[in-house]
């Protein structure tokens, strides 16, 4: 056999089923053809080390550690578009185009949310790929560049071209990344971006090589050179040459009345991109109109970028507000400057506890970046040590309770204000005892609660149901009339007829949260079963450790806690459990279909048990129809299916989190 021949007609087919598996999504040759073929190029290469190419695909694995990255200049600079944010600009860009341009056409394309770079093939090969550095002198990547599968590292046509693109983290790739950061007690990558940036400049490749990384081809430099008249043609043919385009999501446009559509489209679409975006790139298609338009002494003057609405933004931390939790628990808050976080206004997050603050060595006067967490609660990502230009106090905890101001104790990561009357505790008792997982009175927000318990119109669960006698007064309060007090009154009634697991995770018996509950109310059916209890029995309970054993003993050893609970039942209030009903209001797990694979910290069926009561359901095989796949250890063929089908996969820690 003649070993050379072979192994080109292996590199050729292996770089083939890449091009079609990474670049075009549409593979044509199975994991098991692919990985026989790849395995009988490695062994051939083993044996004619001599016969090795240097655009051998099993060179993507990553080679010898580096010390540093050379600079690189490069030959054209790399310039980026001006950004803008909102229709007005978009409007103003297409104006001013239309001033120079008689009927410009526009290229619209996602901008991809990663780190640009630039690839140099030399008669077809790759021989060297930068960063953009400050777009005149970059650093050379070449090595760890080499490792991403969606580069070609060798064209369909043996030519000398410059190709930029973007080099970014699929989601799915980032969530592996975290998944392994986790289990090694690593900080996690705040995003796919910081993580394809730390990724790519790895001085050893084969951490680089691990990491996934992919690459999206959007523009050729002097493309003329090519015969090339259009952004669109340049496009194609960088598909044509084996690189990953956007193909199937790049349109072409005429005025900003389509270009505020497509964007409204695929503002649409971004989360169940399989990667991040940030915006839209839009630029001049032809090539004759932007050689018209030129450029400004910054940026090209044939093309913008439109931003979505940050989902991170920096503000400066102005104060750190300690507050009072029910259980006694002292958290810290940040109070910064208000800021647009993904469309809406926010000036305060929370700071956990002291030990969080101290790791971060957050300042007041820092500038810290905001996100909003699963999209709701917003949350300090880091502060920004860099733009510390002066001395800053160190984060200091308070001893004190800052609203009784008793002596604080110390348990674990958190402080705690024992003082069991503290009024700070009591309005937060009777919050949660309200809240929607709780009893639900619906329309009883933070702010009537602590008005009323200042008023002294509630003091304890029981004088929710007795509001009703001061009607006449309370509808004489400010932003109070008739209507909203029978409805706030109405859902307090309401609320009487709730099944059991409520009313114990209302009571805020301590470590007893919403999961816990249920398993209360499904083991002992009534509230008076549950409390005559004991220790043993309770410890018994599968998934009942002793500190929450030892925590629902000590709730129903207390005198008032009893007598609370006795006018409870006087008042009505339904003490029975009714049975396993779902619960249809946690539109994550709702109507989806979860995959569980791997082993886990507990039983499949206590996931199983768990998703089916939010309304999930639970199948064996992944298929197009999985929302999500819950991954433990040692995963099998689940897992390389949902990796496939580009399946949202989440560890127990997001699955803990999402329910
Ligand atoms: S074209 C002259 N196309 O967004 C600029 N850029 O300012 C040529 N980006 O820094 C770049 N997706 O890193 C272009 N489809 C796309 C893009 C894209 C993301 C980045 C690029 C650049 C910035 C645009």
């Amino acid at each position: 056999m003649d070993i050379k021949k072979r192994i080109d007609t292996l590199i050729n087919e292996i770089n083939k089923a890449s091009y079609e598996y990474y670049a075009l999504d549409n593979p044509s040759m199975t994991d098991q053809e692919y990985d026989d073929k790849y395995n009988e190029l490695i062994r051939l290469e083993e044996k004619y080390p001599e016969l090795k190419r240097e655009d051998s695909p099993t060179n993507r694995v990553g080679g010898e550690a580096i010390d540093k990255f050379e600079k690189v200049t490069h030959n054209t600079p790399m310039l980026s578009f001006d950004d803008i944010f909102n229709s007005e600009e978009i409007e103003l860009f297409d104006e001013r185009i239309k001033k120079t341009i008689k009927n410009p056409e526009y290229t619209l394309e996602p901008k991809m949310d990663g780190l640009s770079g630039s690839l140099t093939y030399k008669d077809g090969v790759l021989v060297r790929a930068a960063t953009r550095g400050d777009g005149v002198t970059g650093e050379d990547i070449t090595i760890n560049v080499k490792t991403i599968k969606s580069v070609p590292l060798h064209l369909s046509k043996k030519i000398d071209i410059e190709v930029r693109g973007e080099i970014y983290m699929s989601k799915l790739s980032f969530e592996r990344a975290n998944i392994e950061r986790r289990k090694n007690n690593e900080k996690e990558f705040a995003n796919p971006r910081n993580a394809a940036a730390g990724s790519v400049r790895q001085l050893d490749s084969k951490i680089t090589a691990k990491r996934n990384l992919d690459f999206m081809a959007y523009f050729i430099p002097n493309p003329e050179k090519y015969g090339i008249k259009t952004q669109k043609e340049s496009l194609d043919f960088l598909k044509e040459l084996g690189f990953k385009t956007n193909y199937e999501l790049n349109s072409l446009v005429h005025n900003s009345k389509e270009i505020e559509k497509y964007i409204e489209e695929l503002g649409s679409k971004r989360e169940s991109l399989p990667f991040a975006i940030d915006g839209v790139v839009i630029k001049v298609n032809s090539l004759a109109d932007e050689d018209e338009l030129g450029f400004t002494a910054r940026v090209p003057r044939w093309g913008i970028a439109y931003k979505f609405p940050a989902l991170e933004v920096l503000t400066k931390l102005n104060k750190i507000v300690f507050t009072v939790g029910r259980t006694g628990k002292i958290t810290p808050n940040a109070y910064f400057d208000t800021v647009h976080v993904d469309g809406s206004l926010v000036s305060k997050a929370t700071l956990h506890n002291s030990d969080y603050c101290i790791e971060k060595d957050i300042r007041v006067g820092d500038i810290i970046s905001i996100r909003k967490a699963g999209d709701v609660i917003p949350e300090v990502v880091e502060v920004k040590l860099d733009r510390r230009d002066k001395e800053l106090e160190p984060f200091k905890m308070i001893d004190k309770c800052p609203i009784c101001n008793t002596e604080l104790i110390r348990k674990d990561a958190n402080h705690f204000c024992p003082n069991e009357n503290c009024p700070a505790r009591n309005i937060e008792k009777l919050i949660h005892y309200a809240s929607r997982d709780a009893m639900n009175f619906d329309g009883f927000g933070e702010r009537i609660i602590e008005d009323f318990y200042n008023m002294g119109y509630i003091n304890n669960f029981s004088d929710f149901y007795d509001l009703g006698k001061y009607k006449d007064e309370l509808m004489t309060l400010e932003g109070f009339g008739e209507k909203s007090i029978n409805n706030l009154l109405e859902a307090i009634e309401k609320s009487k007829n709730n099944s059991l697991e409520r009313l114990i995770y209302a009571l805020g018996i301590r470590y007893v949260g919403k999961k816990t509950a249920k398993i209360f109310a499904y083991m002992f059916n009534d509230l008076d079963a549950f409390m005559a209890s004991d220790y043993d029995k309770l410890k018994n309970i599968n998934e009942i450790g002793e500190i929450i054993a030892k925590s629902v003993v000590d709730y129903f050893s207390d005198e008032d806690n009893l007598k609370e609970i006795n006018k409870l039942r006087n008042l009505g209030i339904n003490f029975k459990y009714f049975g396993t009903q779902i619960d249809t209001s946690n539109d994550k797990i709702n109507n989806k279909t979860f995959v569980i694979t791997g082993t886990l910290s507990k039983p499949r069926d206590y996931y199983k048990e768990i998703l089916e009561s939010l309304g999930g359901k639970v199948t064996e095989s992944v298929t197009k129809k999985t929302d999500y796949v819950l991954l433990g250890e040692n995963p099998g063929s689940k897992y390389d299916k949902a990796k496939e089908l580009n399946i949202t996969i989440i560890s127990e820690d997001d699955f803990n989190d999402m329910i």
